[in-house]
């Protein structure tokens, strides 16, 4: 103790020199001062900066707006969209120009639980510019670049399909629609933020963990916000505002008149029109982020590069149920893959039959990225097709009990440019563009266990296809 006592004086003078050295440097420009990202130095030769400050305030009169101005149920872009207290809202001068509450929001409760889903005053309003002043205050704090709000319960978000195949697909189907009428003609920016107002905690999240290892690589800077931050922005007095978000609902998606017949949420946005590639940006950047590398496809579905990657033959991809719920009768299970096997002895493709839960997410990826066909019984495992390449010959082959008839897989499958058969024991059927199988049919079979299938019929469909001479393009 005495000797620290005895060196105090020292080390006081010691800093008093070095903070000195450090302003008189700063002074003179020997040190860099200024704005650096995430917070603002004071400049001190320059006392002006110090006074300015950030621009992330905006006037609540500024309208809200639909960029493109494409009206789709359930899936609405908005830019400038309020928020205050737990409530959405949209200002304008022209309520017209919007769709009604009950086609943008829902009230956050499970459907088809006897519920009353009719938005009411708590979760949006419209006002008009005029009352902005006095329903919001004067100035709204900015929430930057495009935020997603699924606004539903985890009743249908925890799962592959409903995650991908529904919502962030239906939402990038709608956005990019719109970006291509008001914005320039390349890629429009990745969303920054996924809100989920009425998620606690890991609701969010399917069992096998596709869903958030797909977003976090597909779209590295993601933010995904829950309840808690709702509640944070609900408590305070103060007005939010969103410079571009995406509402998204099931049950507003749902009062789309195609829903009636598809009964799919994505239902609603089939309404916009959009090129037949727009869902490539995505597909393209998660594979190439998962996998490291992109594999492109000839017409034929052969691999022709990169180098390293390049495939003798199209992949044919048989997704394997046979652990699960809802599968082949085993008899069945093994006929189809010998059938397949054949089809690679005779020279027309390579067959990988996979079981997609005992594989790492690369592996599943990279099996489907490489794929011209893709076979399975009726399931979540399908979803993966939005990862396949899309080709003249890019193929999903769906196996139903008999008679049955969902469109889940189908409009996927359309939309990615792929052709879907639907497979009935020994009876393949498909549907050319703008024509469809009228009516959806769950068989009292439709989750068995013992599901019929002929496979030499469906590889002999494989073989037609893979075969067959293309069109020159
Ligand atoms: C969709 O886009 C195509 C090509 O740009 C155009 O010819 C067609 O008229 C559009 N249809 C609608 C309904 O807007
Ligand atoms: C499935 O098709 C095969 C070939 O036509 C037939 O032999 C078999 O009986 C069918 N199975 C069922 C359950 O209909």
């Amino acid at each position: 103790m005495p000797s620290f006592r005895r060196h105090l004086p020292y080390l006081i003078v010691l800093i008093l020199l070095l903070l000195g050295f450090y302003h008189f440097a700063l002074s003179k420009g020997l040190i860099e001062s200024g704005e650096r990202p995430g917070f603002t130095y004071r400049k001190l030769r320059d006392g002006s900066l110090a006074k300015k400050p950030h621009k992330d305030t905006t006037p609540t009169t500024i309208e809200t707006t639909i960029p493109g101005g494409e009206v789709v149920y359930g899936f609405s872009l908005l830019d400038q969209l309020y928020l205050r207290k737990g409530t959405f809202y949209i200002v304008t001068s022209d309520k017209a120009a919007f769709p009604l509450k009950r086609h943008i929001i829902a009230r956050p409760l499970d459907i088809g639980a006897g519920n009353d889903l009719d938005p009411t005053d708590k979760e949006l309003q419209f006002i008009t510019p005029a009352e902005a002043n006095e329903v919001l205050g004067a100035r709204a704090l900015l929430v930057d670049g495009f935020s997603l709000i699924p606004y539903d319960t985890e009743q249908f978000m925890n799962h592959f399909y409903h995650w991908w195949g529904e919502i962030l697909f239906g939402a990038w189907r709608v956005y990019s629609a719109s970006m291509t009428i008001s914005e320039a003609d390349s890629v429009p920016p990745f969303p920054s933020r996924i809100l989920l107002p009425h998620i606690f905690g890991n609701e969010w999240r399917d069992r096998p963990g596709v869903n958030a290892g797909l977003v976090r690589t597909a779209f590295p800077s993601i933010n995904i916000e829950k309840s808690d931050y709702w509640d944070d922005l609900a408590l305070l007095d103060k007005t939010f505002v969103f410079k571009r978000a995406m509402i998204i609902c099931r049950a507003a998606a749902h009062t789309h008149k195609f829903s009636q017949s598809w009964h799919k949420m994505i239902s609603s946005t089939m309404t916009v029109n959009v090129s037949d590639a727009f869902w490539e940006p995505i597909r393209r950047t998660t594979v190439e982020h998962v996998l490291g590398y992109l594999p492109q496809v000839n017409n034929r579905g052969v691999v022709v590069s990169p180098p390293s990657a390049v495939s003798e033959m199209p992949f044919v991809t048989y997704i394997v149920r046979q652990g699960g719920s809802r599968r082949l009768a085993e008899a069945d299970h093994n006929g189809l893959v010998k059938a397949l096997k054949e089809l690679e002895w005779s020279g027309i493709c390579q067959v990988h039959v996979v079981q997609m839960e005992k594989m790492s997410l690369e592996q599943q990826v990279e099996v489907i990225a490489r794929s011209t066909v893709i076979i399975g019984v009726h399931g979540n495992g399908l979803t993966h097709q939005l990862w396949m390449p899309p080709s003249p010959q890019s193929t999903v082959i769906e196996i139903f009990a008999s008679k049955s008839y969902v469109y889940d897989y189908e409009i996927l499958a359309r939309n990615l440019g792929h052709t879907h058969y639907a497979v009935w024991n020994d009876t393949l059927t498909t549907f050319p563009k703008g024509e469809f199988y009228k009516g959806i049919h769950y068989s009292q079979d439709f989750h068995g266990l013992s599901i019929p299938v002929h496979g030499p019929a469906v590889a002999q469909v494989i073989r037609e296809r893979l075969t067959r001479r293309l069109p020159k393009a």
